[in-house]
């Protein structure tokens, strides 16, 4: 009787403990997971494939937009923004749960923009750049890189966050989306989001090593 009791003790003492932790983590996500108020939505030029470096990027509050213009400007190169076609709007919780669902169901959201099959053929490097998401990649990046052929190009990852500084999962999800793809996991850029502002040295020397 007294075992099942302390059993009982126990089982509820780490329910208590997770539920503590899952609040702990969303309200640091609430707190700091960025202001859809930081991005520029006027449209990147399209791509002309004039450059053979393309720097793809997805961002929702304008960190990773930001990395990218830098890239895009030190190496000469196009650019691309992957935007879904339903966007997430500007209400944090409102993106933090459909971005929570559409990982958790495995949802490739549709994209609003493409790049031509011909054009997309003449870059062999692309920069792709994204916000860590619920430890992972988020699902719109998922589309853009199943949506392409991307064999034989080299794919260099570039990430901001709130804490994953190593970026949880996304860049081993990055290689299983692109498999056949030489992408340089171990040499991806990692910034924290708050801290992106004054990171325009640091982004452009980064970029000028490729
Ligand atoms: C829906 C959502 C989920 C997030 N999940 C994580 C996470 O798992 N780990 C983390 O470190 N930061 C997380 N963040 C914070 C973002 O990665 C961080 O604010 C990033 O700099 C945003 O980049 P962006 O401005 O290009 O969108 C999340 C933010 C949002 C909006």
């Amino acid at each position: 009787m007294d075992k099942t009791k302390s059993k009982k003790k126990i089982i509820i003492i780490i329910a208590v403990i997770l539920v503590v932790i899952a609040a702990a983590v969303f309200a640091v996500f609430k707190l700091i997971g960025g202001s859809h108020v930081g991005i520029d939505n006027d449209p990147e030029a399209a791509p002309q494939g004039n450059s053979n470096t393309l720097v793809v990027y997805f961002s929702w509050s304008g960190n990773g937009q930001k990395m990218a213009r830098w890239i895009a400007e030190e190496k000469g190169a196009d650019i691309f923004r992957i935007v879904p076609a339903d966007d997430y709007g500007s209400d944090y919780q409102a993106c933090a749960d459909r971005a929570k669902s559409e990982l958790d169901n495995g949802i490739r959201p549709e994209l609003a923009e493409h790049i031509d099959e011909e054009i997309m053929a003449k870059y062999d490097t692309i920069f792709l750049g994204f916000p860590v998401w619920w430890y992972d990649l988020p699902m719109p990046v998922w589309s853009f890189l199943e949506e392409y052929d991307l064999s034989g190009k080299t794919i260099i990852p570039f990430f901001s966050h709130n804490g994953s500084s190593n970026g949880a999962n996304s860049l081993d999800r990055v290689k299983e989306l692109a498999p056949n793809s030489d992408v340089k996991t171990d040499e991806a850029i990692s910034i924290n989001g708050n801290k992106v502002a004054d990171s325009e040295n640091e982004v452009k020397e980064w970029a000028a090593k490729f």
